[in-house]
């Protein structure tokens, strides 16, 4: 902990001298955004893009970033090289601020923080995972804001279900799952909700990379369908590609990872493998 470096309105500092004011209105009201990036060859990966998603939360929170994209490299860099994982996961947040005279706030708060990243188990990745259903839609989806009160609470039915994830639903269509975004293989063709969900980043490079291989098409997907589905699978920074099998008590195709989400895996294996930067 001692070694763990942060940045902090400004400042590259330890972690334990940063300090948030208590009143600041992401505590009191959860009014803040954030982004999360991780590094491949102790590079940010995909960082233009995970930037122009957090100044796009910041924006629909009316919350402008105060920091522009060659600072934030200049940054990561050192916070990388400080901090030194092997493979770092990095939160950037911007909070709406301290409250001024009770109500007003104007001065966001800006910090980044590092902590070491991990592939989820192989386990995961050979056998396939679970996700339970909930009809949610997440406020303000388009924004990665800092509001997770439903996932969080859900952690622990989660669990006794050894699910991986929380499939959203708006009662008819599927939206997004709690940190994921959510695929399907119907008739031959990928599916992927377009509406009402975060615009993964890890969801675009799937798109492009799936498009050599079948049909793409990002449209509206009712749960209803999911029985005629041959493959699905989840996509996040922090989980890559996870082929889903089950969800609730349905079995999706044979039961088994399917082979284009096998194919696909590999395919954004190799892209990260190769990624300069
Ligand atoms: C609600 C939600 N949807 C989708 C995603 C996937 O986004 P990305 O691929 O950029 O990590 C996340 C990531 O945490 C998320 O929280």
């Amino acid at each position: 902990m001692e070694k763990s470096f942060c940045y902090f309105n400004g400042q590259i500092m330890p972690l334990a001298e940063a300090r948030l004011p208590i009143d600041d209105i992401s505590i009191l009201r959860g009014y803040g955004v954030f982004d999360f990036l991780r590094t491949v060859n102790k590079k940010p990966f995909h960082l233009k893009d995970h930037y122009e998603r957090l100044v796009n939360s910041a924006r629909v929170l009316d919350l402008e970033l105060p920091i522009d994209l060659e600072n934030l490299k200049k940054v990561l860099k050192e916070l990388i090289e400080k901090n030194d994982y092997q493979n770092a996961g990095i939160r950037m947040v911007l909070t709406g601020g301290q409250l001024v005279n009770g109500i007003n706030f104007s001065k966001p708060n800006f910090f980044i923080l590092t902590e070491e990243w991990k592939p989820l188990s192989d386990e995961l990745f050979h056998q396939g995972a679970k996700l339970i259903t909930c009809d949610y839609c997440r406020v303000l989806p388009e924004a990665k804001n800092t509001n997770y009160l439903l996932a969080v609470k859900k952690q622990k039915e989660k669990n006794e279900q050894q699910a991986l994830e929380i499939l959203y639903l708006d009662q008819v269509n599927i939206l997004e799952a709690s940190t994921s975004n959510f695929f399907a293989i119907i008739n031959n063709e990928l599916i992927t909700p377009k509406e009402n969900i975060l615009f993964g980043v890890t969801r675009k490079i799937i798109i492009q990379l799936a498009k050599d291989i079948l049909s793409v098409r990002e449209n509206c997907l009712p749960f209803e369908e999911i029985k005629n589905a041959s493959e699905c699978f989840i996509t996040a920074t922090n989980k890559d590609i996870v082929p889903i099998v089950k969800i609730n008590e349905q079995i999706i195709g044979t039961g088994v990872p399917g082979f284009t989400t096998k194919l696909l895996m590999e395919k954004y294996k190799k892209y990260i493998e190769n990624y300069k930067g």
